[in-house]
This record gives structure tokens, sequence and C-alpha cells, in this order.
């Protein structure tokens, strides 16, 4: 176990880890002299060569769930081998040997390059569910404190609040940050939730891009305001369809809990995510599962006490043996986005939605439900046809061989969300045929 997180030197795909001779520092060693260069990402065309996505689609709900993109299923595939191959040696060394050897220290590092930060401030998680229940259980919630929410959250973000104020005594809130998402403005947002935050609120939980309406918040304003008025209260940020997305320094936005999967728009194994919060927001939590990464909290044990210290991102790490071929493979997908650029990853997606809602927002039978502006929108577009339910509309999408899907809220849209996997052409095929349902 690791006493310390450090930033570690970026490590790219491991070919052919051999587990022969596992003395401290050769994981690692051996890691870096068997790295696969990452491939060229200077055009789009090269970007998408990475994915083995069904060519007999076009696939425009790519936000859902990831498509592993080749460094990541390289790096996946050379952890598989090697664990295979020894999986006592390589997970012994790779979790609990010197910090020259510890790969989830060397997947954080890579993480906190591209959120900004540091390294030992990022716990790793299974998902943006796991995050965001990991945060809320974790905060010193009292009885009559209150949790205040927004109506447009994700079933994870209102389930992980309900269970955690009902364990505490303390309640949950939801509002309207706007009555609709296309006409909402930044001041609008800002002074309903200002209005809204009462004496016992002690928890603000916002979504930054929203699965329903597309809409992206502007967070880092809205921290701003809330911070000024109340900063007592602690800011808890669902990021899953910002990050990878949105050119944004996470680290600096303002939100004192980021949560997020890494397996939508980040591109990482399926089944991983993270939170990022800073010593003294971290320093706040109970965990509430027992973590394999902290040696305080290992040693404490031995000696039959509690961990002494504050917590911590690696005592808030969810520990067991997990899937860690998947969990130590994450840092290709965050070199690769570094590699693509956040500014030029962004632009794209903004170019490539804004293409499709301006041809959408020409047929007066189509609703758009997610702002024009680039601004207050990231990579999803939501809508809805009239006279034809979204579940249908998606239907006859399929028919026409594009992957769309419906928004999972009691309120549902059909959404399209053009990203690094798609062209402008099929960006435009896509309009076509929604026009063509419409018709
Ligand atoms: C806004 C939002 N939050 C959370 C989730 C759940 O994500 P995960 O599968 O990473 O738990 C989703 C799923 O798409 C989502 O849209």
């Amino acid at each position: 176990m690791s006493s310390t997180m450090t930033r570690r030197r970026l490590l790219t795909v491991p070919m052919a880890l051999g587990a022969s001779a596992l003395v401290p520092g050769s994981l690692a060693a051996a890691l870096a002299s068997e790295s696969r260069p990452l491939p060229d990402l200077s055009d789009w065309n090269r970007v998408r060569a990475q994915f083995a996505l069904d060519p007999g689609y076009a696939h425009f709900a790519s936000f859902f769930i990831a498509s592993h993109p080749a460094p990541v299923r390289d790096a996946i595939e050379a952890w598989r081998k090697a664990m295979d191959r020894d999986p006592f040696q390589v997970i012994e060394h790779g979790m609990f040997g010197s910090d020259a050897d510890n790969i989830p220290m060397q997947v954080t590092g890579s993480i906190a390059r591209y959120l900004g930060g540091n390294a030992s401030d990022i716990a790793l998680t299974r998902s943006t569910t796991e995050s965001l229940a990991i945060v809320y259980h974790g905060l010193p919630l009292k009885p009559g404190d209150e949790v205040l929410a927004t109506v447009h959250d994700h079933y994870s973000h209102h389930e992980s609040i309900r269970l955690a104020t009902a364990r505490a005594g303390a309640t949950l809130r939801k509002i309207a940050l706007f009555d609709e998402a296309a006409d909402a403005s930044t001041a609008a947002i800002i002074e309903r939730l200002l209005q809204a935050v009462a004496p016992r609120t002690r928890v603000v939980g916002l979504t930054w891009v929203h699965s329903s309406t597309g809409i992206r918040l502007p967070i880092r304003e809205i921290a701003a305001a809330l911070k000024a008025k109340h900063p007592d209260v602690w800011l808890v940020v669902d990021g899953v369809h910002g990050i990878g997305a949105a050119d944004e320094t996470i680290a600096t936005m303002g939100a004192d809990y980021f949560c997020a999967g890494c397996h939508k728009w980040m591109f990482a194994p399926r089944g991983t995510g993270l939170i990022w919060a800073n010593a003294e927001n971290w320093a706040r939590l109970h965990p509430t599962i027992p973590n394999f990464s902290e040696l305080e909290s290992y040693t404490a044990w031995t000696e039959d006490r509690a961990p002494s210290t504050p917590a911590n991102a690696a005592r808030m790490t969810p520990g067991g043996f997990h899937a860690f071929e998947h969990q130590w493979a994450m840092g290709a997908a965050f070199d690769m986005h570094q590699a693509m650029g956040r500014a030029r990853v962004a632009a794209r997606i903004r170019e490539l939605n804004d293409r499709l809602k301006a041809s959408l927002a020409g047929n007066r039978k189509v609703k758009l439900h997610t702002p024009m502006s680039g601004d207050l929108s990231a990579g999803l577009v939501a809508f809805e046809v009239e006279g034809i339910s979204p579940a249908d509309v998606v239907r006859r999408l399929l028919e026409r061989r594009i992957i769309a899907s419906t928004s999972p809220y009691a309120v549902t849209y059909a959404r399209l969300a053009p990203s690094l996997v798609n062209t402008p052409e099929e960006v435009d095929r896509a309009a076509q045929a929604v026009h063509a349902i419409a018709a």
C-alpha cells in the first residue's frame, strides 16, 4: 500500500508485459520499456479509426457507454494477459508494492494531467453512480440538514441523495433551474438557485451536462455565485457528460466534489469512474467502503484502532479486488484525450452538434430542447418530432441504421449525440432522417 499518492510519469500502452522478475520497480519499468506510442490522432478520420464500431450503423448514442478505442483495448489486453500469466505478482506489486510499482498512482497521474490539480486528489471508482453514492453517504449530514438538488438530475444522483438523507434524517428538495432548457440563461439559472438556498441547505447537487435536455450548466459561474453568497454550502457536481466533451480544467471549476464515470465521453474502460475533491473536502467525508489504497487504514487495523489522520482520496477509494485490467487501463484513455487536445475535442464536438441543431431548427415540426448556443450545451441534442413519440422517432431512425436513444427521465425526448466517432456527413444523414420522419 502506498502512504502517499504522487504524480507519476506518463505510461502509455503496455505491449507484452512480462511478470517474470517482479522486484520492486520492475512493473513500471516493464510498462515503460514495452509501451507502444499513441497513434497519430492529428485528424478526425484517424481518431475514428481507433474504434471498432459496426460500420453498418451511424452511432449517435456513444455517450451511453463507450466503445473502447484501440489504445484502451490494447492496454486492457496487455494487463489482462499479464494478470492471467501471474495474477498474484502483478496485482500484489501493482496494488501494494513500492510507489514506483503502484499502478493506480500512475493512473491518477494521467487523470490529474487532464483535470488539473493533484493526483492525490482523485479517487478511482467504477461509475458516476458509485461516485455520487460515496460522496453523499460520506458527507456529515445531520438531522434537519437539506440537500438542494434540481428536477433535472439523473436517477443515480437523486437516489444517492435520497438514500443518504434518509439515513441521516436530512431532507432532499428539488428545484427547476429553468422552465425550458432551450431558453435558459446563465443569469436566470443563478438567480433561481440562489433564491432557493435556505438556511438549512448544506449541500447543492447539480448536473453539468443534462442527459435529459442536453443543456450544459455554466458550473464555473454558478459555483462562483454560490460560494460568494453561501461559502459553507458544499457543491456536488455530476459531471459525466461534460468530462471528455467540454474544454474545462475541472479541478478549478468550483465544484467541491466532482463525480463522473469515465466510460462515456472519456472512452476509458467500461466500469471506471472517478471523484475529484481537494484535501480539505476529502477530509470531511466518512468512508462507506473499506479501501485497499491507504497505508494508514491498514496500519490502524493491525493496531486495532481507527485511522488517526483525516480522510483523503485514497481512503475514499473503494477497496476489494476489482477488474483491474479495466481500472489500470484508464490512463490510456486520458493520455489519448491529452494527445487529441481538450480544446480541439470540445471544438469538434461543438461543430458537429451545431451542424445538427442548425438543420433541425429549420424544421417547424421538430422542437429542440437543447440550447442552440454551444456555450450552454455540449454533445447531446434532445428533440421532439410533432405527433410522434420519442421511442417511435428512435425506432424509425434505427430502421435507417442510425442509432439514437431516448432520455431515461419522467419526461422523455429523442436524443442524437454527435461525437468523435461521427463525421459531418453522418450528422447530415441523421438530420435528413429526422426531416423524413417528421414529414
Ligand atoms: C447525467 C447522468 N448521471 C449519471 C449517469 C449514470 O452513469 P454511470 O453509468 O457512470 O453510473 C448517467 C447515465 O447515462 C447520466 O446520464
